[in-house]
């Protein structure tokens, strides 16, 4: 099975990126894929999420390596690269990150950077998933060149206007400047209280509005106090809680994405 990558982004801050990669990626694991996760964002939400609390203090992160294929430096494309006890890998991101930025600007072919380091890497898994920033930036830029596909968690909470258009763009500018095999994963719904009026009318929309143009994924994320407990502890959902409804609708997510295939 040829390697998929999958950029998980939206420029909106909190509509659950980093616990859809993570539990999406755990789920891919669970069924047997072999998935390495990135953190692309300086925030390390996502390596803090898995346990390693402390993201300043590893070495090797994301930003050694764009620091690596800017300067052609021969670093090893595995460097940095941590093991979960849940079947994952993962390559961390911390604060230097944010430092890169501006290198990354003014690096020649500074959109490709990022899949520069990752196209090895593609040999040894079946899933790479981008944690993306809440930016439309550089760094994400980088991601969506370096992926097949962006899956867009959507929080429930609100209805998604103008941030969706933003986002539906750069994607393709993306696709239509550097990388035209790039389309939408799918839109999922997160963050959802089914008890809730706004929650329904919400996903109501989603579908009405994107579902013709996109896939929205039958999947729906509930909200629930594990799923915002659980990285507290290091572990996924299917670890912290794994016969509730957060894990199951990941389970179904994981299913959705492979069987598209
Ligand atoms: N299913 C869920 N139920 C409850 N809380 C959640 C759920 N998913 C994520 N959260 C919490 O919501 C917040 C935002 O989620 P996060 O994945 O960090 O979003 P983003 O990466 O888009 O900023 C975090 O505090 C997270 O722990
Ligand atoms: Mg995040």
């Amino acid at each position: 099975m040829p390697c998929r990558t999958i950029a998980v982004a939206n420029q909106k801050g909190g509509t659950g990126k980093t616990a859809t990669t993570l539990s999406l990626g755990i789920a891919l694991a669970r069924l047997g894929k072999r998935v390495l996760l990135v953190d692309t964002d300086p925030q390390g939400d996502l390596t803090k999420s898995l346990g390693w609390k402390d993201p300043d203090s590893l070495e090797a992160t994301v930003a050694s390596h764009l620091a690596a294929v800017i300067e052609g430096e021969g670093l090893e494309p595995r460097e940095g690269i941590l093991s979960h006890k849940e079947g994952v890998d993962l390559m961390p991101a911390n604060i230097e990150l944010a430092g890169m930025e501006m290198p990354v600007l003014m690096a020649m072919s500074r959109e490709q950077l990022l899949n520069v380091w990752a196209s090895p890497l593609k040999a040894d898994y079946d899933f790479i998933l981008f944690d993306c920033a809440p930016t439309l930036g550089i760094i994400p830029v980088n991601a969506f060149v370096a992926s097949d596909s962006v899956l867009i968690p959507v929080s429930a909470e609100y209805l998604p206007a103008s941030a969706m258009a933003g986002l539906l763009k750069t994607i393709g500018r993306v696709r239509r400047q550097i990388n035209p095999s790039l389309s939408v994963e799918g839109i999922l719904i997160t963050l959802s209280d089914g008890r809730n009026n706004l929650a329904r009318e919400v996903e109501g929309t989603i579908r009405e509005q994107y579902g013709s143009a996109y896939r929205v994924f039958d999947a729906v994320i509930p909200r629930a106090v594990s799923a915002a407990e659980s990285p507290a502890v290091g572990a996924s959902i299917f670890a912290y809680d794994g016969r509730g409804k957060v894990a199951l609708a990941f389970e179904r997510l994981a299913e959705e994405v492979v069987g598209r295939g």
